[in-house]
């Protein structure tokens, strides 16, 4: 039994090259809300300049029908990213920093601790308006611009996370670099501080070890894991990301997500026939 996280909506769609007509989006959103998954990533409230393929996020929650059941959130990367989200109706919130300095510089131009400060007043309002909060943490193994990350590196980031007060650690392997190895090394030092319960595994699937690299999260104990429909998304501030480990992949690896294949198939080539035929990495 795992939790799958869909966040095609949000990173399959910041990282097309072309933005998609809002009624596109939300036909996505709520195709994957019939499927059976129980918590979609549905949108971004962040600059409309970091990241204009999401700009119109207000609309697309404003307009969605909700599932009852199916929990939609959003990337939130301020307090001004936090009114427009609470506005819009969002059910959670994800807050999102790096475990490498240059990384985060370049997507949210903060060095670490200076987000985490940024954080803190967004999750205070996030806990009084009864809204939880996960926190991810990009570029836990491997930094485009650093390359290797310290294990220790990612532990720091996780006790400040939870010293906050997230709910919820999510940790990406940004440019889907790691191992099997390697996301054991991470989980033996991680897990006892953030706990199992509280940890998703987010992996991009560059050099198609994400699989693997989940099921080396499943047997340390990780049971919730963050997937995009048809395997789309990547970090456009992020040279060489590219799509998510596919909610497919997941589904078909670890039975009982209760998913449907079927209707989830639907969704993804819904929006396959808005995509642009997709780049060759290059790696
Ligand atoms: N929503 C809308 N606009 C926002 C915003 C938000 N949450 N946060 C900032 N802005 C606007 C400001 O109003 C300002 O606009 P102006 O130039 O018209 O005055 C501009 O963006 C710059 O604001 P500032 O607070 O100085 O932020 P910044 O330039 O240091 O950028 C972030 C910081 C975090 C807002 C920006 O880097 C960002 O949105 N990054 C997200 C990247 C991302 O989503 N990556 C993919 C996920 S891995
Ligand atoms: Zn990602």
């Amino acid at each position: 039994m795992i939790n799958i996280v869909e966040v095609g909506p949000r990173d399959g769609l910041q990282n097309e090259p072309t933005t998609l007509p809002t009624d596109v989006k939300v036909a996505y959103v709520e195709a994957l809300s019939a499927t059976g998954l129980k918590e979609i990533e549905a949108g971004a409230f962040v600059s409309p300049k970091a990241i204009p393929q999401l700009a119109d996020s207000e609309d697309v929650f404003a307009r969605i029908r909700r599932v009852q059941g199916v929990i939609y959130s959003a990337l939130v990367p301020n307090e001004k990213g936090f009114v427009r989200a609470q506005g819009a109706g969002v059910e959670k919130i994800a807050i999102f920093t790096a475990a490498s300095e240059t990384f985060n510089r370049k997507n949210i131009n903060a060095t670490i601790a200076e987000s985490i400060a940024r954080f803190d007043p967004v999750v205070k309002l996030a806990k009084n308006a009864r809204l939880p909060v996960r926190g991810y943490i990009s570029t836990a193994f491997w930094c485009p611009f650093e390359g290797r990350i310290a294990p220790a590196a990612v532990v720091e980031v996780a006790k400040a996370l939870i010293g906050l007060g997230v709910d919820e650690l999510s940790i990406g392997d940004t440019i889907g670099k790691a191992t099997p190895d390697e996301t054991r090394e991470l989980l033996e030092v991680l897990l006892p501080v953030s706990g199992m319960d509280r940890t998703a595994m987010h992996f991009h699937d560059t050099y198609g070890r994400a699989l693997a690299n989940c099921k080396a999260s499943y047997d340390l104990g990780v049971r919730t894991f963050d997937s995009s429909a048809g395997g789309i998304g990547g970090c456009p501030y992020a040279p060489g990301a590219s799509g998510n480990i596919s909610t497919q992949a997941l589904v078909d690896a670890f039975p009982g997500s209760g998913v449907d294949r079927i209707q989830l198939e639907a969704a993804s080539s819904l929006l396959n026939t808005h995509l642009q035929p997709r780049r060759p990495v290059g790696l």
